[in-house]
């Protein structure tokens, strides 16, 4: 190896041991399982990186936030050992902090999916059903449920576990009339005519499930109902790229670009495909609507 690769190698050993260590700083700070010493040497690292506001916050949010956090370093610590199923080996905590996280997008699709997606408000005002495969704890159920009070959400989801997270959110919710959970694999969804909207996360989905669930999901909508694909969004750096695309496939999830994901759309009939913008940090996003019978 020569000189500059080796000093290159360092200093990439350098930054991500001290962004592993930070992230436990963060965790250790907003926790109380530390030892009192530990607790000041890790507020010291936020302080030392201009976050010492955390200090500040709300016991739920630090516990959201630590839970969050925390994740992605049980999540390679797994992957590491080898184990398998990164999703479901995560502590019902991280479960719900990132079920959360994915509920807020629910009110940034009502202000600026919604009316991109035509006939989908006047859908949503007169009892529509929406289907979000991957329902997970079922906080983004609840959440375009709690968002639209006409729409009945309809959750499927693999694994008993997070169903039975879900039916706890769905029960401590004020729309639990209104969100209906199934055990079920996309790839064997059989309904038609049902939806005007379907949710699909690509980046956890294995690539065998995408392929044979969406042309199934696009069975299960009305006419004129739309489809909303969510992928990974590439185009930014090589290594943000390549490390999105890293994560998702250790997640044994599909890692689309904008052309594969509008290619899927396509081939399962969908029409007035294309791909919207969407703010920063959040998934790429495609959609597909379903044209009346030819
Ligand atoms: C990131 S989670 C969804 C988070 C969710 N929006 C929430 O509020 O918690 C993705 C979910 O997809 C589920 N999943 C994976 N493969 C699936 C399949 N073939 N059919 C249905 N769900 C699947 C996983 O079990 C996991 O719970």
């Amino acid at each position: 190896m020569t000189q500059p690769a080796r000093e290159q190698l360092e200093a990439f050993l350098h930054d991500g041991d001290r962004a592993i260590w930070s992230t436990a700083a963060l965790v250790l700070a907003l926790q109380d399982a530390a030892s009192e010493e530990q607790h000041a040497a890790a507020h010291a690292v936020l302080e030392a990186s201009g976050l010492d506001g955390v200090a500040s916050l709300g016991a739920d949010e630090a516990g959201g936030l630590a839970a969050q956090a925390a994740a992605p370093v049980h999540q390679v610590a797994g992957l590491l050992r080898g184990e398998g199923q990164m999703w479901a080996a995560q502590s019902d905590e991280a479960l719900i902090a990132q079920g959360r996280a994915s509920a807020r997008g629910a009110a940034g699709f009502a202000e600026f999916g919604l009316p991109m997606l035509a006939g989908l408000g006047e859908a949503f005002a007169d009892g529509a059903r929406m289907l979000d495969v991957g329902t997970g704890v079922g906080a983004m159920a609840v959440a375009y449920a709690q968002l639209f009070p006409h729409l009945t959400v309809v959750g499927i989801d693999v694994l008993p576990r997070v169903l039975a997270l879900a039916a706890q959110t769905v029960a401590a919710s004020s729309v639990g009339d209104r969100v209906i959970l199934r055990e079920q694999d996309v790839s064997s969804l059989d309904e038609t005519e049902t939806y005007a909207f379907a949710w699909v996360p690509a980046p956890f989905l294995p690539a065998s499930a995408l392929a044979a669930g969406v042309p199934r999901v696009g069975n299960s909508l009305r006419v004129g109902g739309w489809l909303m694909l969510g992928h990974g969004k590439y185009g930014g750096s090589a290594v943000n790229d390549a490390v999105g695309r890293f994560k998702t496939i250790a997640y044994g999830g599909t890692a689309l670009n904008d052309e594969e994901a509008e290619e899927m759309l396509r081939s399962a009939g969908l029409v007035e495909v294309r791909t919207v913008p969407t703010p920063h940090g959040s998934p790429a996003i495609s959609v597909g609507r379903r044209p009346p019978a030819a």
